[in-house]
């Protein structure tokens, strides 16, 4: 399926059938999802697939969403906490020579505001490194003739426990994946007109 069908065909899957979900495939899906760019390259995303019946009805149950239990497989993601202090922060992105205009990051004087900063930029790149991903696991999902949904709305000190993630993991959402009960012909899309959100140049 070339690319502007799948990105045209991908929908929120809410309804799936019992088949099976091939193993290799999930494999693959996965390392075609970290191909996505991610911050500094440090593709900041992990995934945890969850198969079996009962976890996924654990799932379902969290926020009362059955499409957790119907489909075969739900891939929890989530994403680390960088406990690097800023100096190692900053070692980190010594190649990225675009840090600082162009200084050696490391000679770079630590303010409060460049702290700051810094802790900002990880947050957000923690998530943005996240979605890149799951973007293209679901779409290629699609290309594969599979359904998705990221669903957000999770029980995140729930997940954490059941899933026995470590201190600094933190959950981001769940996608499900599996094959839709009914196959859709057309999918319908709805969204705002595009000049409501572009601006040019400036706000
Ligand atoms: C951050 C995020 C959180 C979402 N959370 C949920 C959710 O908890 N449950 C759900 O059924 N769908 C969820 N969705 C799916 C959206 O409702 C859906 O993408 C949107 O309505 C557009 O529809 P489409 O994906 O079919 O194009 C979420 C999507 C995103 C990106």
């Amino acid at each position: 399926m070339e690319l502007i069908k799948a990105i045209k065909n991908r929908y929120s899957c809410r309804s799936y059938s019992n088949k099976p979900v091939n193993q290799k495939i999930i494999k693959k899906l996965l390392e075609l999802a970290n191909l996505a760019p991610s911050a500094n390259n440090g593709q900041n995303r992990y995934f945890i697939v969850i198969t079996k019946q009962e976890d996924r009805k654990w799932l379902a149950n969290m926020n009362n969403q059955p499409y957790l239990a119907e489909a075969p497989i739900d891939i929890l993601v989530a994403t680390k906490l960088s406990t690097q202090s800023v100096k190692e922060y900053l070692r980190s992105l010594k190649d990225w020579d675009m840090t600082h205009n162009g200084k050696d990051p490391l000679k770079v004087n630590i303010t409060e505001e460049l702290k700051n900063n810094l802790v900002e930029m990880k947050y957000k790149w923690m998530i943005s490194d996240v979605a890149t991903a799951i973007e293209n696991l679901m779409l290629t999902a699609t290309d594969k003739g599979l359904a998705t949904c990221w669903i957000g709305i999770i029980d995140f000190d729930g997940v954490i426990k059941k899933f026995k993630l470590p201190n600094e993991i933190i959950p981001v959402c769940v996608v499900t994946l599996g094959y839709e009960k009914t196959k859709i012909k057309t999918v319908k899309k709805s969204r705002k007109p595009i000049e409501e959100l572009i601006h040019w140049e400036k706000w």
